[in-house]
């Protein structure tokens, strides 16, 4: 069995800083094999708020993968989004905006999907569907896999027609010729999960906002996965005003 923590959307800027403190503390209790992080780790992408995401992230344990999100892009500052939309990002979170994290039973490729001429949409790119080939070639064949991006592929069961990440018609068949059976990603601030239609079972998983004052609707929340045997394992856990508590699927 593989253990995952998923957690999304942090937003730093926004942070409610007990219910910050109370999740290390769950997660190092948690010991997961992995920590993923699937973007909009600011509200702003300030720098004051990407060093707070940074020194929250070296708090929690490790290995971590990060993605970011649109909100990692400035907004306002024009030029800066013009000319170095993801400068901040590389230089105080990760320079690797497409992260591969590979083990001998278990391959995690993390994809950046913002794109700075876009705000909230995201987008997966031709270079990317082969990075997906590639990557995921280089897997044993037994081994677990993985994609996290921060925009999901399935709209949420209250929003049937809200936008999901473009590019996704290319993607997807090398998503599923490459072995992957687990899509995890973030973005709307809703927890939710679904088979992706049209072909065999891959499951796409979104995580609430784990820590941001920013709900739309729900509270806090973030996911811990189990990769069984036979299949995968999906326990959020949703703060009830003192704790994260596990909240049936
Ligand atoms: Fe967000
Ligand atoms: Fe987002």
């Amino acid at each position: 069995m593989i253990t995952l923590a998923h957690i999304s959307d942090l937003h730093f800027g926004t942070e409610d800083p007990r219910t910050a403190d109370r999740l290390a503390e769950e997660l190092h209790a948690l010991a997961p094999r992995l920590m993923i992080v699937s973007g909009d780790l600011t509200q702003r992408a300030r720098r004051a708020q990407f060093r707070a995401a940074r020194a929250y992230l070296d708090r929690l344990p490790q290995p971590l993968i990060v993605v970011p999100g649109n909100h990692d892009i400035p907004l306002y500052d024009v030029g800066r989004r013009t000319l170095s939309p993801m400068g901040r990002y590389r230089d105080m979170i990760s320079d690797d905006l497409d992260p591969f994290h590979l083990e001998e039973d278990l391959a995690v490729l993390a994809l950046n999907t913002t794109r700075p001429y876009r705000w909230k949409e995201g987008s997966i790119s031709e270079r990317q569907v082969q990075l997906i080939e590639d990557v995921f070639a280089r897997a044993a064949p037994s081994s677990r896999r993985v994609l996290v991006t921060h925009h999901p592929f399935i709209p949420p069961p209250t929003a049937p027609k809200e936008l999901v990440v473009h590019g996704q018609r290319a993607a997807l068949p090398v998503i599923r010729a490459s072995g992957v059976e687990l899509l995890l990603a973030g973005h709307l601030h809703v927890g939710y999960a679904d088979a992706v239609a049209g072909g065999p079972e891959l499951l796409s998983v979104q995580a609430g906002t784990a820590i941001s004052r920013r709900r739309r609707g729900q509270p806090n929340a973030y996911n811990v996965i189990r990769l069984v045997d036979d299949g995968i394992e999906l326990e959020p856990r949703v703060w009830d005003g003192e704790r994260f508590r596990v909240s049936p699927v």
